[in-house]
């Protein structure tokens, strides 16, 4: 007998920058995502305009924006039960902050939705996806003027008021916990630039509460227009082990880990956590956070969790801290493998994650990003063999599996990239995370022919079995 329940929502998940393409299709504007161009410093330096004689892989990405009908019969042959996409808010409102919602954007989501559903697949939709409109960073500067709370609340009451009949879980915004390193989070641009420690800190935790209270507030108008809505987080969690038993080393590694949790301790319990007075006074923040700010984050909190998680990492004290984990990739860990990336694989780590995070919180689980991205070519025979990726989901799949003999709540697991897109980290096309491989190179080239991997079929029979066959 599985150990997954019935209605376990077995999925697949992208984000619209890194698929759909058609970035100037129908009326909409330019988010950030659509300025990165190739390269690892795509996500840390980001310039505020296209230069011609730049490569923009987002531009057309996998052309998912024409071709999503027949990708959608590919997904339903696979079996998925629900399938994660972002709106591109800047198809709904091309600048951001116009009084009045594009309908055509609004229309290719009803067109793309009522394709999941007819094909039995249900919709999760995160409402930002790294594509705040980019006119609300050059005019705005991003999340941290306050005047971005109205714009999401005017997106989000008009996305919730459209397809409340079609979606029931939402997530407010992907990955919030970056907004320490990423600057695409914040939509903060120059945020890494800034050389004051504590300007520098103002600006995230600016930014950071202005998003705290747009999420409490897309929370409570979403439950008003429909009340089966079901609203959740979204983190980055994948863990940070210390490097070694030196006390130092663990204390920091529970400071990074807590900078992580900070988020969902906010947005899960809906007020501002005891150790975060410190934080300002050692750092002479001073923070616009108003009493009817903390009304709405109390009224608000979170119906679950969603989180990513691809790996583990390894912090030592003293280390540069690049990502949410510690260092970017953290120290090598000798028990682990790796991929091509440097990414460790460890499978144990996800069980341990939700424990973590049941314990924490006790909220429902939902296990939004687990992936591989390997190169990959097609073979003599025109197939893609891929072992690797059959043995990771295979142990994630058994580690969930343990996590939820251990009680751990978990709605479902929607794998990272089910067809080939872009990286979100390098931009990359040739970073593969999918059970569909799509003709298509980093430069651009590429027929974007749809080819099914081998582990097309293994997934198959993991959802068919309901997790049991693996
Ligand atoms: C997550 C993001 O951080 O990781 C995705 O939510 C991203 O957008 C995924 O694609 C995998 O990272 P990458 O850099 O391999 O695309």
């Amino acid at each position: 007998m599985s150990n997954f329940p019935e209605d376990f929502l077995w999925g697949g998940a992208i984000a619209a920058n890194q698929a759909e393409g058609g970035y100037l299709e129908d009326g909409k504007g330019l988010s950030i995502a659509d300025i990165l161009p190739v390269g690892e410093e795509r996500i840390q330096k980001i310039p505020l305009k296209l230069s011609d004689d730049t490569f923009y892989p987002n531009h057309e990405a996998i052309d998912f924006y024409h071709r999503y009908e027949a990708d959608i019969d590919l997904f339903a042959e696979l079996g998925l039960k629900c399938f994660r996409t972002s709106i591109a808010w800047s198809r709904i409102f091309p600048n951001g902050d116009e009084a009045q919602p594009n309908e055509a954007g609004l229309k290719y989501y009803d067109a793309l939705f009522d394709k999941l559903i007819a094909k039995g697949i249900e919709p999760i939709v995160t409402i930002s996806h790294f594509e705040t409109p980019l006119y609300l960073v050059t005019t705005y500067g991003g999340w941290r003027n306050r005047a971005l709370i109205e714009f999401y609340d005017r997106y989000t009451q008009v996305i919730f008021e459209r397809y409340s009949d079609k979606v029931t879980y939402w997530m407010t915004f992907n990955e919030i916990n970056h907004a320490h390193t990423l600057p695409l989070i914040a939509a903060a641009v120059d945020v890494l630039d800034i050389e004051s420690e504590q300007k520098r800190l103002e600006v995230i935790y600016q930014a950071s509460h202005n998003m705290f209270v747009a999420s409490s507030k897309a929370v409570i108008n979403g439950k008003k227009v429909n009340s089966n809505n079901q609203i959740g987080c979204m983190l980055s969690l994948s863990p940070i082990y210390p490097a070694t038993c030196n006390p130092k080393d663990v204390f920091e590694s529970y400071q990074l880990r807590r900078r992580s949790l900070f988020y969902g301790d906010v947005q899960l319990k809906g007020k501002y956590p005891t150790y975060f007075q410190r934080i300002v006074d050692e750092n002479h923040l001073s923070l616009d956070i108003r009493p009817e700010d903390l009304d709405i984050i109390a009224s608000g909190t979170c119906d679950y969790l969603g989180f990513s998680f691809y790996r583990s990492s390894l912090h030592e004290s003293g280390m540069k801290i690049l990502g949410n984990t510690g260092g970017l990739l953290g120290k090598k860990n000798p028990y682990l493998k790796e991929n091509k990336w440097g990414w460790p694989i460890d499978p144990l780590a996800l069980r341990y994650v939700c424990n973590e995070l049941t314990d924490r919180y006790d909220k429902p689980l939902f296990i939004v990003e687990n992936g591989i991205g390997l190169k990959e070519n097609l073979d003599s025979k025109g197939q893609i063999i891929d072992i690797e990726r059959m043995d990771y989901l295979k142990k994630h799949v058994e580690a969930m599996s343990e996590a939820i003999k251990d009680g751990c709540h978990i709605l479902g697991y929607t794998w990272w990239g089910p067809i080939d897109i872009v990286s979100a980290g390098t931009g990359e096309m040739e970073k593969r995370y999918g059970f569909i491989y799509v003709d298509k190179n980093n430069d651009g080239t590429g027929s974007l022919k749809r080819v099914k991997k081998a582990s097309f079929n293994y997934y198959k029979q993991v959802i068919a079995s309901n997790g049991e066959a693996l």
